[in-house]
């Protein structure tokens, strides 16, 4: 989506809608808001006249739309809910509502009214970042497939008009930041979508390349000849059920600073997962295109942190099998041999997340000696059981990392909690034939043995573990509580956050 900032009152502006925004009303609350004056003129008293049938009553989601009577287009009030809640989430969810109520109802330009959403102590720059996230996702939709489309909103403004006009600068350049996160969000759902039979581990890979070529990062694809090379047992393990042969993807960004630090970026790549011979029942057996994202949102990371020039070295690595039953599929009872020499005894093939990690952890540990890693996958059952669909489980051995992936998220509005990894669950994963086992076989702490089973790769590395399993695509159960700007199948989520921590992760300590 095309996001521009005007000078203008939106009011004067000409686009098809006009938006502006007002709090939920009090019990007892008489009097028309007066931050709405203007606009009521412009409708020659509509508003008013609503306000008074009590039509209007600000609460989230609500969405009024009037038709100016001079002609000029719609305008367009969002209820933001009450005045004392009031922050960036609530806009990012207010500007998506807006996008998607007007989707296939011919407003191809949308004007918001600046003023009215900067209030208090809220800065138009924020107000400004949270309007251009909730537009550009909230209008984000998966078209590849579609012969026919509705037709939505193409393109916002945002309008300072004479309140706001001193903050032009800064809030372009806001807006011109946001937008460029954003668009790689946009990028990303889009290849995270994508079904099995088109992205493949060596389409992934392809995906990297043109990425590689496109913004000058190093790209290093190991196919499965040479992961056998490399001893990469676990990768090997995962994808001999399938025709498709597993990839280990590397991708290195510089950095943009002299002594800056290398962080590692480690994605889940499962192209699709059925469970393999540990099959997974019919149900909804197809959101397993999704076991991939992890993997994506690395690729979306490395690409935003090359836009974005950000300071720390960043090394990306996608771990990518498609985990299908067969004749040569690997089953429970085996043991395979990984990169680090340590051995995992698989008791379920379906806990395969987990086993290719362990390659892909162990070699970027050992070959580029990051300063922290972060993993991303969608690993457990068990994390969308303990946390819900919007929510991602933070498991890390470094307070200092965690502390900094708490903060970015705060800013995104990706939710993150942090849970604990103690010495009962890595107890847990201890085998008796091999080093470490990849299911206990009961349901107990699953979000957390998969996390201890993990941190055996990464060693003594300041490490954090996103488990993503819940918020990395909306599902049809439970896609009618989700934000608008996330109502997409795959949201790519973690991406914004974890860009936003690499840019606050300048210098080495
Ligand atoms: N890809 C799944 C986890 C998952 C479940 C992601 C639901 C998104 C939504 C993962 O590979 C898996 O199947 N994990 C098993 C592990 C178990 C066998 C130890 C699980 O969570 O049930
Ligand atoms: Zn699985
Ligand atoms: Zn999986």
């Amino acid at each position: 989506m095309k996001v521009t900032v005007d000078r203008r009152d939106a009011l004067d502006a000409g686009a098809d809608a006009v938006v502006s925004a007002l709090f939920e009303r009090g019990e007892k609350d008489d009097t028309f808001p007066r931050s709405l004056a203007r606009e009521d003129t412009a409708c020659r008293g509509l508003l008013t006249a609503a306000w008074k049938r009590k039509e209007l009553r600000g609460k989230r989601r609500e969405l009024s739309v009037f038709h100016r009577p001079d002609g000029r287009g719609r305008l367009v009030l969002i209820g933001l809910g009450p005045r004392a809640r009031f922050d960036a989430e609530t806009l990012r969810r207010a500007a998506a509502e807006v996008v998607r109520g007007l989707k296939g109802k011919g407003a191809r330009t949308v004007a918001f009214r600046l003023p009215s959403f900067a209030v208090d102590s809220f800065t138009p720059e924020a107000a400004a970042r949270a309007i251009v996230d909730g537009a550009a996702l909230g209008a984000y939709e998966f078209v590849k497939y579609k012969s026919t489309t509705e037709g939505g909103v193409e393109e916002a403004a945002v309008h300072l008009g004479e309140e706001l006009v001193r903050d032009e600068a800064i809030v372009k350049k806001a807006v011109v930041d946001e937008l460029a996160l954003v668009d790689t969000v946009v990028w990303t759902r889009d290849i995270a979508n994508l079904p099995a039979d088109t992205a493949t581990p060596e389409r992934l890979a392809e995906e990297a390349r043109g990425l590689a070529k496109e913004f000058g990062l190093k790209v290093t694809v190991f196919d499965e000849k040479k992961l056998a090379e490399m001893g990469c047992g676990g990768i090997l393990a995962v994808g001999s059920g399938s025709s498709h042969p597993p990839r280990m993807i590397v991708l290195e960004y510089p950095g943009g600073a002299r002594r800056g630090r290398t962080i590692a970026v480690v994605g889940k790549g499962i192209t699709f997962d059925s469970g393999g011979i540990s099959i997974k029942p019919g149900p909804r057996m197809a959101e397993m295109k999704f076991d991939k994202s992890g993997a994506v949102a690395v690729l979306g990371i490395l690409r935003a942190a090359a836009t974005m020039e950000v300071a720390p070295r960043v090394v990306g690595v996608l771990c990518c099998a498609e985990n299908l039953p067969g004749g040569s599929a690997y089953r429970p009872g085996d043991v395979v041999r990984t990169f680090s020499g340590k051995t995992i005894e698989i008791l379920n093939t379906d806990a395969e997340g987990r086993v290719v990690l362990a390659d892909g952890l162990a070699y970027v540990v050992q070959q580029y000696k990051p300063d922290e890693v972060i993993d991303l996958a969608t690993l457990t059952g068990a994390e969308v059981v303990a946390l819900g669909d919007d929510t991602a489980g933070l498991v890390s051995t470094d307070d200092r990392l965690a502390q900094g992936l708490l903060a970015a998220s705060a800013l995104t509005g990706e939710p993150l909690w942090r849970m604990p990894l103690t010495d009962f669950h890595r107890e847990m994963v201890k085998s008796e034939v091999a080093d470490v086992r990849n299911s206990t076989e009961i349901s107990v702490a699953g979000m957390l043995t998969a996390a201890a089973f993990l941190e055996t790769f990464v060693g003594s590395t300041p490490w954090a573990h996103l488990d993503i399993a819940g918020p990395a695509y909306t599902n049809l159960l439970t896609r009618k509580w989700q934000p608008a700007y996330q109502n997409s199948g795959a949201t790519a989520f973690a991406v914004r956050t974890v860009v936003r921590y690499l840019e606050s992760a300048t210098t080495r300590n």
